[in-house]
């Protein structure tokens, strides 16, 4: 080997070196950004704050979540595509965000797979129909024969277009074959506080954010989105034996970062996600919230990647098939 080849070549090791593992030995050295592109209050918030503060606990520094809320969480999902990708800067997010919208928008700010890298999976949420308490229904088959009947009246919650409480509603509408109007927030945190004042009339939503209202009595849960009925709602039947074959929604969240972060970064955040997940408290936290846990074989960075694909695959042609018009 030639001189000048070996110090060519030892000058790109230590690249290597500093670019590399190196580079997750230190990481962090100052607060993580995570940003949530919903509102403060809902299920993507709540779960990024509960698993972002073990997190912050293993990893020694401070996870600082923003709630860049707004446009289905299209605008965090942005902000977090144009973020640094020095592993200072993350994203919660779901499905809707990422695979959902696809159909959903004209054109999106960012391209899911080739301007995030995958880090790890957070678990998968079954969904819930569920009306304000006053609501004129008392099962679904009920509750499908009242919106049928008073389309120009009823009013719909989500939480703008590609959120998962819009999936859930659109499917939900698309195979009733009803239309009525779309009340949309930042997030279903504050829509929620509005369907238990009566605000509106229904809404399609993830349990982890519906289950302490319906058991405190303040909201009725018509029917979830799973083909089995779930531990924690046991008398409420699936929607797709009450009336609606084939009604099937369930949201996964997960822990992506801008492309270009160190893989060793990522290796990092995946390990500590993973621990954190394996954590009993945590664990129990979100199972008691019908949250369905990754596998250690879906709990990794390319399983996530190959599920965001899926859903694409599996949510763009529903989505067009119901007919909705992208914005
Ligand atoms: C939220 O956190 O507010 C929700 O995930 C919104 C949604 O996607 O329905």
């Amino acid at each position: 080997m030639s001189r000048r080849l070996f110090i060519g070549l030892m000058g790109a090791a230590a690249v290597v070196a500093l670019t590399g593992p190196a580079v997750a030995q230190n990481y962090p050295t100052k607060p993580i950004t995570m940003i949530v592109p919903f509102a403060a209050g809902g299920p993507t918030d709540a779960l990024a704050r509960v698993i972002g503060q073990k997190m912050s606990e293993k990893l020694g520094q401070q996870i600082v979540v923003d709630n860049a809320a707004g446009a289905g969480g299209t605008i965090g999902v942005a902000k977090a595509a144009r973020g640094a990708p020095d592993g200072y800067t993350v994203l919660f997010t779901h499905m809707g965000t990422l695979a959902v919208n696809i159909a959903l928008y004209k054109s999106l700010p960012y391209d899911s797979q080739k301007d995030l890298v995958p880090v790890g999976l957070a678990g998968t949420n079954p969904m819930v129909l569920v009306t304000k308490k006053g609501f004129p229904a008392k099962d679904f088959k009920e509750f499908k024969d009242y919106v049928a009947a008073n389309q120009k009246k009823v009013q719909y919650g989500m939480a703008g277009i590609g959120a998962a409480s819009h999936l859930g509603g659109l499917m939900l509408n698309s195979m009733m074959k009803v239309e009525v109007l779309e009340i949309p927030y930042k997030g279903t945190g504050p829509a929620l506080n509005d369907l238990v004042a009566g605000q509106f009339d229904y809404m399609v939503d993830q349990a982890v954010n519906v289950l302490a209202q319906i058991q405190a009595g303040n909201i009725k849960p018509l029917g979830v989105s799973t083909k089995k009925r779930l531990a924690q709602l046991p008398d409420v039947p699936t929607i797709d034996e009450s009336g609606l074959p084939g009604y099937e929604v369930t949201i996964w969240n997960g822990l992506f970062a801008p492309k270009g972060t160190p893989e060793a970064i990522v290796t990092k955040l995946n390990a500590v996600l993973g621990e954190v997940l394996a954590d009993e408290a945590v664990r129990k936290r979100l199972m008691d919230l019908a949250v369905d846990l990754p596998t250690k074989e879906e709990a990794t960075p390319a399983a996530l990647g190959a599920q965001l694909k899926a859903s694409i695959d599996k949510w763009v042609p529903a989505v067009k098939a119901a007919g909705v018009q992208p914005e």
